[in-house]
Protein backbone atom coordinates (compact mmCIF):
# COMPACT_ATOMS: atom_id res chain seq x y z
CA UNK A 1 0.00 0.00 0.00
CA UNK A 2 1.79 3.27 -0.99
CA UNK A 3 1.55 6.10 1.01
CA UNK A 4 -0.94 8.88 0.46
CA UNK A 5 0.82 11.48 -1.89
CA UNK A 6 2.40 13.99 -0.49
CA UNK A 7 5.34 17.21 -0.56
CA UNK A 8 7.76 16.42 1.78
CA UNK A 9 9.52 20.05 2.72
CA UNK A 10 12.97 19.56 4.20
CA UNK A 11 14.15 22.27 5.85
CA UNK A 12 17.72 22.12 7.26
CA UNK A 13 17.73 19.95 3.63
CA UNK A 14 21.79 19.86 3.63
CA UNK A 15 22.06 19.21 7.24
CA UNK A 16 23.44 16.44 8.67
CA UNK A 17 19.94 14.79 9.66
CA UNK A 18 18.86 15.09 6.95
CA UNK A 19 21.85 13.02 4.38
CA UNK A 20 22.55 10.77 7.31
CA UNK A 21 19.11 9.63 8.16
CA UNK A 22 16.25 10.92 6.46
CA UNK A 23 16.87 10.97 2.77
CA UNK A 24 18.38 7.42 3.16
CA UNK A 25 15.28 6.20 4.87
CA UNK A 26 13.24 8.01 2.22
CA UNK A 27 15.31 5.99 -0.15
CA UNK A 28 14.63 2.94 1.51
CA UNK A 29 11.16 4.23 1.30
CA UNK A 30 10.85 4.40 -2.53
CA UNK A 31 12.50 1.01 -2.91
CA UNK A 32 10.19 -0.90 -1.55
CA UNK A 33 7.92 0.66 -3.60
CA UNK A 34 6.02 2.88 -0.89
CA UNK A 35 6.15 6.49 -2.09
CA UNK A 36 3.48 7.21 -4.98
CA UNK A 37 4.41 8.17 -8.22
CA UNK A 38 3.62 12.47 -7.83
CA UNK A 39 4.85 12.74 -4.30
CA UNK A 40 7.67 15.01 -3.48
CA UNK A 41 10.76 15.52 -1.46
CA UNK A 42 12.21 18.98 -1.24
CA UNK A 43 15.42 20.03 0.02
CA UNK A 44 15.40 23.49 1.66
CA UNK A 45 18.22 25.09 2.85
CA UNK A 46 20.38 28.66 2.86
CA UNK A 47 22.58 27.67 0.20
CA UNK A 48 22.18 28.93 -3.45
CA UNK A 49 22.37 25.00 -5.16
CA UNK A 50 21.33 23.92 -8.66
CA UNK A 51 19.14 20.87 -8.36
CA UNK A 52 21.82 19.00 -9.68
CA UNK A 53 24.13 19.90 -7.23
CA UNK A 54 21.80 19.43 -3.93
CA UNK A 55 21.26 15.59 -5.58
CA UNK A 56 25.07 15.15 -5.91
CA UNK A 57 24.90 15.59 -1.84
CA UNK A 58 22.37 12.96 -1.97
CA UNK A 59 23.60 10.71 -3.77
CA UNK A 60 27.20 10.83 -1.94
CA UNK A 61 25.41 10.36 1.50
CA UNK A 62 23.11 7.79 0.03
CA UNK A 63 26.10 5.60 -0.68
CA UNK A 64 28.01 6.57 2.61
CA UNK A 65 24.91 5.69 4.74
CA UNK A 66 23.01 2.78 2.50
CA UNK A 67 26.16 1.07 1.95
CA UNK A 68 25.22 -2.31 0.25
CA UNK A 69 21.46 -1.32 -0.03
CA UNK A 70 22.72 1.21 -2.16
CA UNK A 71 21.89 0.61 -6.14
CA UNK A 72 22.60 2.77 -9.31
CA UNK A 73 18.78 2.31 -10.75
CA UNK A 74 17.00 2.79 -7.20
CA UNK A 75 18.76 5.61 -6.74
CA UNK A 76 17.62 7.25 -10.52
CA UNK A 77 14.13 6.74 -9.54
CA UNK A 78 14.34 7.86 -6.43
CA UNK A 79 15.94 11.14 -7.59
CA UNK A 80 13.37 12.08 -9.85
CA UNK A 81 11.00 12.99 -6.94
CA UNK A 82 13.75 14.84 -5.09
CA UNK A 83 13.94 18.94 -5.57
CA UNK A 84 15.65 21.30 -3.93
CA UNK A 85 14.65 25.36 -2.56
CA UNK A 86 16.68 27.76 -1.62
CA UNK A 87 15.36 29.58 1.64
CA UNK A 88 16.54 31.56 4.16
CA UNK A 89 14.30 32.05 6.98
CA UNK A 90 15.52 34.98 8.13
CA UNK A 91 14.39 36.39 4.59
CA UNK A 92 10.36 36.39 4.14
CA UNK A 93 11.08 37.11 0.40
CA UNK A 94 12.39 33.41 -0.03
CA UNK A 95 9.40 31.50 0.77
CA UNK A 96 7.93 33.08 -2.20
CA UNK A 97 9.98 30.64 -3.97
CA UNK A 98 9.15 27.71 -2.17
CA UNK A 99 5.81 28.69 -2.77
CA UNK A 100 5.80 28.63 -6.44
CA UNK A 101 7.42 25.39 -6.22
CA UNK A 102 4.46 23.68 -3.89
CA UNK A 103 1.82 25.59 -6.46
CA UNK A 104 -1.01 23.44 -8.21
CA UNK A 105 -0.33 20.47 -5.78
CA UNK A 106 -2.63 21.67 -3.26
CA UNK A 107 -4.76 18.75 -3.28
CA UNK A 108 -1.25 16.79 -2.37
CA UNK A 109 -0.46 16.28 2.17
CA UNK A 110 2.03 18.33 2.87
CA UNK A 111 4.73 18.08 5.58
CA UNK A 112 7.33 20.41 6.69
CA UNK A 113 10.49 18.75 8.20
CA UNK A 114 12.17 21.11 10.49
CA UNK A 115 15.53 19.57 11.18
CA UNK A 116 17.16 23.38 11.80
CA UNK A 117 18.12 25.46 15.50
CA UNK A 118 15.26 25.37 17.44
CA UNK A 119 15.45 29.26 17.49
CA UNK A 120 13.85 28.90 13.46
CA UNK A 121 10.92 26.36 13.90
CA UNK A 122 9.10 29.95 15.08
CA UNK A 123 10.12 31.94 12.64
CA UNK A 124 9.39 29.35 10.28
CA UNK A 125 6.16 28.21 10.71
CA UNK A 126 5.66 32.02 10.68
CA UNK A 127 6.92 32.15 7.25
CA UNK A 128 4.89 29.27 6.20
CA UNK A 129 1.41 31.50 7.39
CA UNK A 130 2.03 34.88 5.97
CA UNK A 131 2.60 32.80 2.32
CA UNK A 132 -0.17 30.86 2.69
CA UNK A 133 1.78 27.22 2.85
CA UNK A 134 0.66 26.00 5.77
CA UNK A 135 -3.25 24.16 4.77
CA UNK A 136 -5.30 22.41 6.98
CA UNK A 137 -3.40 19.00 5.84
CA UNK A 138 -0.15 20.29 6.10
CA UNK A 139 2.01 18.68 9.22
CA UNK A 140 4.92 19.92 11.05
CA UNK A 141 7.55 17.75 12.24
CA UNK A 142 9.60 19.50 14.70
CA UNK A 143 13.14 17.75 15.57
CA UNK A 144 14.42 17.95 19.15
CA UNK A 145 15.84 19.79 20.67
CA UNK A 146 13.09 21.38 21.02
CA UNK A 147 14.29 24.30 23.60
CA UNK A 148 17.06 24.68 26.01
CA UNK A 149 14.48 24.86 28.63
CA UNK A 150 11.05 24.84 29.60
CA UNK A 151 10.43 28.66 29.16
CA UNK A 152 12.13 28.73 25.49
CA UNK A 153 10.05 25.26 24.56
CA UNK A 154 6.91 26.74 25.90
CA UNK A 155 7.50 29.68 23.39
CA UNK A 156 8.24 27.71 20.62
CA UNK A 157 5.32 25.42 21.27
CA UNK A 158 2.80 28.66 21.71
CA UNK A 159 4.25 30.54 18.36
CA UNK A 160 4.15 27.36 16.25
CA UNK A 161 0.64 26.48 18.38
CA UNK A 162 -0.50 29.30 16.41
CA UNK A 163 0.14 28.39 13.29
CA UNK A 164 -0.75 24.79 13.31
CA UNK A 165 -3.31 22.96 15.16
CA UNK A 166 -1.63 20.11 18.27
CA UNK A 167 -2.85 17.39 15.99
CA UNK A 168 -0.46 18.83 12.87
CA UNK A 169 2.28 18.62 15.37
CA UNK A 170 4.92 16.01 15.04
CA UNK A 171 7.57 16.34 17.78
CA UNK A 172 10.45 13.79 16.82
CA UNK A 173 12.11 11.45 19.08
CA UNK A 174 13.65 8.91 17.12
CA UNK A 175 14.36 6.43 19.97
CA UNK A 176 10.24 5.91 19.51
CA UNK A 177 10.57 4.95 16.66
CA UNK A 178 13.09 2.20 17.45
CA UNK A 179 11.85 -1.30 16.86
CA UNK A 180 12.78 -2.58 20.47
CA UNK A 181 10.80 0.22 21.92
CA UNK A 182 7.56 -0.90 20.60
CA UNK A 183 8.27 -4.40 21.45
CA UNK A 184 8.57 -3.14 24.96
CA UNK A 185 4.94 -1.92 24.81
CA UNK A 186 3.89 -5.24 22.67
CA UNK A 187 5.77 -7.13 25.53
CA UNK A 188 3.57 -5.01 28.34
CA UNK A 189 0.20 -4.74 26.62
CA UNK A 190 0.42 -7.55 24.56
CA UNK A 191 0.94 -10.52 27.54
CA UNK A 192 -0.32 -11.14 31.05
CA UNK A 193 2.73 -12.70 32.13
CA UNK A 194 4.64 -9.64 33.05
CA UNK A 195 2.05 -7.18 33.91
CA UNK A 196 1.93 -8.61 37.64
CA UNK A 197 5.22 -8.73 38.66
CA UNK A 198 5.86 -4.92 36.81
CA UNK A 199 5.75 -3.30 40.14
CA UNK A 200 7.19 -2.33 43.60
CA UNK A 201 7.12 -5.57 45.70
CA UNK A 202 8.44 -7.26 42.58
CA UNK A 203 11.28 -5.03 40.69
CA UNK A 204 14.07 -4.45 42.69
CA UNK A 205 15.50 -1.87 40.45
CA UNK A 206 15.76 -0.59 36.66
CA UNK A 207 18.61 0.58 34.28
CA UNK A 208 18.48 2.11 31.29
CA UNK A 209 21.70 2.57 29.22
CA UNK A 210 22.44 4.66 26.01
CA UNK A 211 25.59 4.19 25.81
CA UNK A 212 28.29 5.47 22.74
CA UNK A 213 31.24 4.74 21.34
CA UNK A 214 31.46 7.92 19.28
CA UNK A 215 32.92 11.37 20.59
CA UNK A 216 31.10 14.88 19.61
CA UNK A 217 32.48 14.45 15.76
CA UNK A 218 31.65 17.88 14.34
CA UNK A 219 28.90 18.88 16.12
CA UNK A 220 30.93 20.35 18.86
CA UNK A 221 29.43 23.81 18.28
CA UNK A 222 25.59 22.06 19.02
CA UNK A 223 27.13 20.36 21.63
CA UNK A 224 29.00 22.50 23.94
CA UNK A 225 25.71 24.43 24.40
CA UNK A 226 24.11 21.33 24.75
CA UNK A 227 25.42 18.55 26.44
CA UNK A 228 24.40 15.41 27.27
CA UNK A 229 21.12 16.13 29.68
CA UNK A 230 19.54 18.34 26.90
CA UNK A 231 20.61 16.32 23.82
CA UNK A 232 19.76 12.67 25.47
CA UNK A 233 18.00 12.86 28.46
CA UNK A 234 15.69 15.15 28.32
CA UNK A 235 14.05 13.37 25.65
CA UNK A 236 15.43 10.19 24.67
CA UNK A 237 16.16 8.86 28.09
CA UNK A 238 12.96 10.01 29.70
CA UNK A 239 10.84 8.82 27.30
CA UNK A 240 12.24 4.95 27.59
CA UNK A 241 11.64 5.49 31.13
CA UNK A 242 7.83 6.43 30.38
CA UNK A 243 7.36 3.42 28.35
CA UNK A 244 9.05 0.94 30.82
CA UNK A 245 6.78 2.48 33.78
CA UNK A 246 3.71 4.15 32.53
CA UNK A 247 0.12 2.19 33.01
CA UNK A 248 -1.31 0.23 30.55
CA UNK A 249 -2.87 2.65 28.16
CA UNK A 250 -7.19 1.80 27.79
CA UNK A 251 -6.88 2.00 24.14
CA UNK A 252 -4.00 2.23 21.27
CA UNK A 253 -5.42 6.07 20.69
CA UNK A 254 -2.35 8.09 20.56
CA UNK A 255 -3.89 10.14 23.33
CA UNK A 256 -4.42 7.26 25.04
CA UNK A 257 -0.37 6.36 25.37
CA UNK A 258 0.41 10.21 25.62
CA UNK A 259 -1.98 10.44 28.69
CA UNK A 260 0.01 7.72 30.58
CA UNK A 261 3.22 8.49 29.83
CA UNK A 262 2.84 12.45 31.01
CA UNK A 263 1.45 10.74 34.08
CA UNK A 264 5.24 9.35 34.50
CA UNK A 265 6.53 12.15 33.58
CA UNK A 266 4.11 14.49 36.52
CA UNK A 267 5.30 12.01 39.29
CA UNK A 268 8.96 11.85 38.42
CA UNK A 269 10.20 13.24 42.19
CA UNK A 270 11.96 16.13 41.97
CA UNK A 271 15.64 16.89 41.63
CA UNK A 272 17.00 19.96 43.59
CA UNK A 273 19.57 21.71 45.40
CA UNK A 274 21.63 19.39 47.06
CA UNK A 275 19.81 16.50 46.03
CA UNK A 276 21.28 16.89 42.49
CA UNK A 277 24.37 16.73 43.55
CA UNK A 278 23.66 13.24 45.60
CA UNK A 279 21.71 11.94 42.99
CA UNK A 280 23.39 12.67 39.35
CA UNK A 281 26.79 12.33 38.14
CA UNK A 282 28.02 14.44 34.89
CA UNK A 283 30.80 13.21 33.75
CA UNK A 284 33.39 14.49 30.20
CA UNK A 285 35.49 12.40 28.64
CA UNK A 286 39.71 12.94 28.79
CA UNK A 287 41.70 11.17 26.15
CA UNK A 288 41.47 7.52 25.79
CA UNK A 289 40.74 5.05 23.19
CA UNK A 290 37.83 4.48 20.85
CA UNK A 291 37.29 1.17 18.54
CA UNK A 292 41.16 0.34 19.41
CA UNK A 293 42.40 3.82 18.12
CA UNK A 294 43.66 6.78 20.39
CA UNK A 295 41.22 9.98 20.37
CA UNK A 296 41.55 13.21 21.84
CA UNK A 297 39.75 14.32 25.16
CA UNK A 298 36.88 16.46 24.96
CA UNK A 299 38.14 19.86 25.61
CA UNK A 300 40.78 19.24 22.73
CA UNK A 301 38.21 18.56 20.21
CA UNK A 302 37.64 21.01 17.83
CA UNK A 303 35.63 23.83 18.35
CA UNK A 304 35.67 23.32 22.01
CA UNK A 305 36.59 25.90 24.69
CA UNK A 306 39.25 24.28 26.55
CA UNK A 307 37.60 25.67 29.90
CA UNK A 308 34.66 23.88 28.76
CA UNK A 309 32.25 22.19 31.51
CA UNK A 310 30.10 20.91 28.92
CA UNK A 311 28.59 16.74 30.29
CA UNK A 312 29.33 14.32 27.77
CA UNK A 313 27.70 11.57 30.48
CA UNK A 314 25.42 11.85 32.85
CA UNK A 315 24.06 8.77 35.59
CA UNK A 316 20.91 10.04 37.78
CA UNK A 317 18.64 7.66 40.24
CA UNK A 318 15.30 8.43 39.58
CA UNK A 319 12.32 7.83 41.75
CA UNK A 320 8.79 7.49 40.57
CA UNK A 321 6.04 8.73 43.25
CA UNK A 322 3.65 6.35 42.08
CA UNK A 323 1.33 3.80 43.97
CA UNK A 324 3.25 1.17 41.18
CA UNK A 325 7.06 2.71 41.56
CA UNK A 326 7.26 4.68 44.82
CA UNK A 327 10.68 3.33 46.39
CA UNK A 328 12.05 1.34 43.16
CA UNK A 329 15.16 3.42 41.62
CA UNK A 330 15.67 3.77 38.38
CA UNK A 331 18.94 4.26 37.34
CA UNK A 332 19.75 6.28 33.80
CA UNK A 333 22.95 6.44 32.48
CA UNK A 334 24.07 8.29 28.93
CA UNK A 335 27.55 9.06 27.66
CA UNK A 336 29.40 9.63 24.58
CA UNK A 337 33.40 7.67 24.13
CA UNK A 338 31.68 4.83 26.04
CA UNK A 339 33.39 1.48 26.00
CA UNK A 340 30.90 0.39 23.33
CA UNK A 341 27.62 1.40 21.59
CA UNK A 342 24.71 0.25 23.58
CA UNK A 343 21.23 1.28 24.62
CA UNK A 344 19.61 -1.21 27.10
CA UNK A 345 17.13 -1.68 29.49
CA UNK A 346 17.55 -3.85 32.45
CA UNK A 347 14.78 -4.56 34.83
CA UNK A 348 16.04 -6.72 37.98
CA UNK A 349 13.31 -8.57 40.14
CA UNK A 350 13.62 -9.29 43.32
CA UNK A 351 14.56 -12.48 44.89
CA UNK A 352 13.32 -15.66 46.47
CA UNK A 353 11.86 -14.84 49.77
CA UNK A 354 13.53 -18.69 51.37
CA UNK A 355 16.43 -20.14 49.29
CA UNK A 356 16.07 -23.87 49.64
CA UNK A 357 18.59 -24.85 46.70
CA UNK A 358 21.98 -24.16 47.00
CA UNK A 359 22.47 -21.17 44.20
CA UNK A 360 25.90 -18.98 43.96
CA UNK A 361 24.90 -16.03 46.16
CA UNK A 362 25.76 -13.09 43.62
CA UNK A 363 23.68 -10.58 41.73
CA UNK A 364 24.05 -12.24 38.51
CA UNK A 365 21.44 -14.89 40.50
CA UNK A 366 18.77 -12.67 40.00
CA UNK A 367 15.82 -13.02 37.80
CA UNK A 368 16.23 -9.99 35.61
CA UNK A 369 14.88 -8.74 31.67
CA UNK A 370 17.02 -6.87 29.76
CA UNK A 371 15.63 -5.16 27.11
CA UNK A 372 18.13 -4.26 24.57
CA UNK A 373 18.06 -1.68 21.57
CA UNK A 374 21.75 -1.92 20.27
CA UNK A 375 23.68 -2.76 18.76
CA UNK A 376 20.84 -5.76 18.97
CA UNK A 377 17.15 -5.93 19.14
CA UNK A 378 16.83 -8.51 21.89
CA UNK A 379 15.22 -9.22 25.00
CA UNK A 380 16.79 -11.75 27.08
CA UNK A 381 15.18 -13.41 30.66
CA UNK A 382 17.55 -14.64 33.18
CA UNK A 383 15.95 -17.54 35.32
CA UNK A 384 17.51 -19.86 37.73
CA UNK A 385 18.02 -23.42 36.46
CA UNK A 386 19.68 -26.81 37.89
CA UNK A 387 23.11 -27.47 37.09
CA UNK A 388 23.68 -31.36 35.84
CA UNK A 389 24.91 -33.79 38.59
CA UNK A 390 23.34 -35.45 41.32
CA UNK A 391 23.17 -32.31 43.62
CA UNK A 392 20.58 -29.46 43.30
CA UNK A 393 22.79 -26.80 42.00
CA UNK A 394 21.15 -23.58 40.49
CA UNK A 395 23.25 -21.16 37.99
CA UNK A 396 21.60 -18.48 36.11
CA UNK A 397 20.65 -19.12 32.01
CA UNK A 398 19.15 -17.16 29.44
CA UNK A 399 16.04 -16.87 27.95
CA UNK A 400 16.74 -15.15 24.46
CA UNK A 401 14.60 -13.61 22.14
CA UNK A 402 16.85 -12.13 19.30
CA UNK A 403 14.46 -10.40 17.00
CA UNK A 404 16.36 -10.89 13.59
CA UNK A 405 16.35 -14.55 14.49
CA UNK A 406 12.92 -14.59 14.67
CA UNK A 407 11.54 -12.42 12.38
CA UNK A 408 13.45 -12.35 9.08
CA UNK A 409 11.00 -9.76 8.17
CA UNK A 410 12.69 -6.91 6.79
CA UNK A 411 13.04 -3.34 9.54
CA UNK A 412 12.42 -0.28 9.22
CA UNK A 413 15.41 2.26 10.63
CA UNK A 414 13.76 4.56 13.02
CA UNK A 415 13.28 7.77 10.72
CA UNK A 416 11.97 5.54 7.95
CA UNK A 417 9.21 4.28 10.72
CA UNK A 418 9.02 7.64 11.80
CA UNK A 419 8.34 9.43 8.43
CA UNK A 420 5.74 6.74 7.46
CA UNK A 421 3.56 7.87 10.36
CA UNK A 422 3.83 11.55 9.82
CA UNK A 423 2.53 10.90 6.47
CA UNK A 424 -0.20 8.38 7.22
CA UNK A 425 -0.93 11.00 10.41
CA UNK A 426 -0.13 8.51 13.08
CA UNK A 427 0.63 10.83 16.30
CA UNK A 428 1.18 7.62 18.72
CA UNK A 429 4.75 7.68 18.60
CA UNK A 430 5.54 11.79 18.81
CA UNK A 431 5.00 13.51 21.97
CA UNK A 432 2.67 15.91 22.75
CA UNK A 433 3.51 19.69 24.00
CA UNK A 434 2.36 19.04 27.57
CA UNK A 435 4.73 15.76 27.51
CA UNK A 436 8.06 17.79 26.46
CA UNK A 437 7.21 20.67 28.81
CA UNK A 438 6.38 18.17 31.80
CA UNK A 439 10.05 16.60 30.87
CA UNK A 440 11.86 20.00 30.96
CA UNK A 441 10.36 21.02 33.87
CA UNK A 442 12.05 18.41 35.57
CA UNK A 443 15.45 18.54 33.67
CA UNK A 444 15.92 22.34 34.68
CA UNK A 445 16.28 22.11 38.47
CA UNK A 446 18.98 20.10 37.89
CA UNK A 447 20.88 21.86 35.17
CA UNK A 448 20.19 25.11 37.45
CA UNK A 449 22.25 22.98 40.46
CA UNK A 450 25.00 22.43 38.29
CA UNK A 451 25.69 25.44 36.70
CA UNK A 452 25.30 26.74 40.41
CA UNK A 453 27.36 24.31 41.95
CA UNK A 454 31.60 24.57 42.01
CA UNK A 455 32.37 21.47 40.79
CA UNK A 456 33.61 20.23 37.55
CA UNK A 457 32.25 17.29 35.68
CA UNK A 458 34.30 14.15 37.29
CA UNK A 459 36.95 13.36 34.03
CA UNK A 460 36.59 9.84 32.67
CA UNK A 461 39.00 8.01 30.18
CA UNK A 462 37.32 7.94 26.76
CA UNK A 463 36.66 4.04 26.17
CA UNK A 464 35.69 3.27 29.60
CA UNK A 465 32.21 3.09 31.20
CA UNK A 466 32.27 6.76 32.59
CA UNK A 467 33.53 8.23 35.70
CA UNK A 468 33.96 5.99 38.88
CA UNK A 469 31.09 7.67 40.46
CA UNK A 470 28.56 6.44 37.96
CA UNK A 471 29.43 2.92 39.91
CA UNK A 472 29.30 4.56 42.98
CA UNK A 473 26.11 6.29 42.49
CA UNK A 474 24.05 2.12 42.25
CA UNK A 475 27.12 0.62 44.93
CA UNK A 476 25.63 2.87 47.69
CA UNK A 477 21.98 1.59 47.16
CA UNK A 478 23.73 -2.21 46.97
CA UNK A 479 23.72 -2.33 42.90
CA UNK A 480 25.87 -2.31 39.96
CA UNK A 481 25.75 -1.86 36.24
CA UNK A 482 25.02 -4.63 34.61
CA UNK A 483 28.41 -4.09 32.77
CA UNK A 484 30.28 -4.11 35.88
CA UNK A 485 28.49 -7.53 36.97
C1 LIG B 1 20.65 12.21 19.00
C2 LIG B 1 21.69 12.99 19.74
O1 LIG B 1 19.37 12.61 19.38
O2 LIG B 1 20.82 10.82 19.29
C3 LIG B 1 23.09 12.52 19.37
O3 LIG B 1 21.56 14.38 19.42
C4 LIG B 1 23.21 11.03 19.57
O4 LIG B 1 24.07 13.19 20.16
C5 LIG B 1 22.06 10.29 18.89
O5 LIG B 1 24.45 10.61 19.03
C6 LIG B 1 22.07 8.80 19.24
O6 LIG B 1 21.12 8.13 18.46
P1 LIG B 1 21.27 6.60 18.11
O7 LIG B 1 20.03 6.25 17.39
O8 LIG B 1 22.51 6.46 17.29
O9 LIG B 1 21.43 5.89 19.43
Amino acid sequence: QPLPTFDLVLFGGTGDLAMRKLLPALYRRKASGYLSAKSRVLGVARSELSRDEYLAQVQASCQTYLGKDYDEKRWAEFAQHVDYVKVDASAPEDFAGLKKKLEGCDEHGRAFFLSVAPDLFAPICEGLATHSLATPNSRVVLEKPLGHDQASSAQINERVGRIFSEQQIFRIDHYLGKETVQNLLALRFGNTLFEPLWRRGRVKHVQITVAEELGVERRAGFYDETGALRDMVQNHLLQLLCIIAMEPPATSDPDAMRDEKLKVLRALRPLRGRDVLHKTVRGQYKAGAAGGKPVVGYLDEKDVPNDSKTETFVALRVDIDSWRWVGVPFYLRTGKRLQEKLSEIVVTFEDVPLSIYERPDTPQALNRLVIQLQPDESIELTVLAKFPGEVMRLRPVNLSLDFSETFKAPRLDAYERLLTDVLKGNLTLFMRRDELEAAWQWIDPIRQAWDQSDEAPKTYTAGSWGPAAASALLGRDGFAWRNEL
